[in-house]
């Protein structure tokens, strides 16, 4: 059976209009990222962070998956554990889609992390004002999201699964950010065949074996045709 890893970026869920970090020249929803996205900004200035993070998890109350999240699900409905899709999203698209065997390497909108105990709580309020964390009973909460300068969650499984797959699609991502940039060459590297679908290709360190340029909603679902059809 067809062992596929489809690694996803910004790009899987800018037609749902969540907004991309590299085509917004750079600026998040108006903050740079060190202001809001690193550990140090957190101690600086925690109201920020968690009114910006509230902000985006508010926002995802108002959009849906679109063609290219519900084709991933289909996929998924026709490998089962052939399938695994790594995202670096934050949004929960691929799950409201029907995706469940989903990987959030930078974590996840809907869920809270206690800094003192560490506890992962789904979450779906806003952060700023919450109680203290009710495993520990102390510990403030923050976003589940892994900031720069952290370390991603499910590497070791995430490079198991790369390592593994004959097949590698990179959907809407820029490869701007490591670990998940070095995925498609180490793809590559164990013998995969690699496919990037992108609005815009970005030339990549090891090109991939095939670029489809296009939007996700458009290419995704004939792509996933094409599996399902050959598989
Ligand atoms: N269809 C397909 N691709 C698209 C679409 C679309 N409709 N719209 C944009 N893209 C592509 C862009 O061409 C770009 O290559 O999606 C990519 C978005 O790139 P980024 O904004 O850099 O997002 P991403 O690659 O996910 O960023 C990776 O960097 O900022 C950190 O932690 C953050 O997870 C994020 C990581
Ligand atoms: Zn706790």
């Amino acid at each position: 059976m067809t062992r596929v890893v489809a690694l996803t970026g910004a790009g899987i869920s800018a037609e749902s209009g969540v907004a991309t970090f590299r085509d917004s020249g750079g600026l998040w929803e108006g903050h740079d990222v060190h202001d809001v996205a690193t550990p140090e900004a957190f101690a600086r200035d925690p109201e920020t962070v968690q009114r910006f993070y509230d902000a985006r998890r508010r926002h995802l109350r108002t959009v849906a998956p679109n063609a290219a999240h519900r084709a991933l699900a289909r996929l998924e409905g026709a490998l089962g554990e052939g399938l695994l899709v790594v995202t670096q999203n934050v949004d929960d698209l691929h799950e409201r889609a029907g995706s469940r065997r989903v990987v959030h390497m930078h974590g996840e909108l809907a869920r809270a992390r206690c800094v003192d105990c560490g506890a992962r709580i789904p979450w779906a309020r806003d952060l700023r004002g919450a109680d203290p964390c009710d495993r520990c009973g102390h510990g403030v909460l923050r976003p589940d999201v892994v900031w720069f300068g952290e370390i991603p969650y499910d590497t070791e499984r995430i490079e198991q699964a790369v390592v593994a797959c004959d097949l590698f699609v990179s959907i809407g991502t820029s490869g701007a950010v490591y670990p998940a940039a070095g995925y498609a060459a180490l793809a590559t590297a164990f013998g995969a065949r690699t496919i990037e679908i992108n609005l815009a290709p970005a030339a990549a360190d090891v090109p991939f074996d095939e670029v489809r340029a296009g939007a996700a909603g458009v290419e995704v679902p004939r792509w996933v045709d094409e599996i399902i059809a050959g598989a």
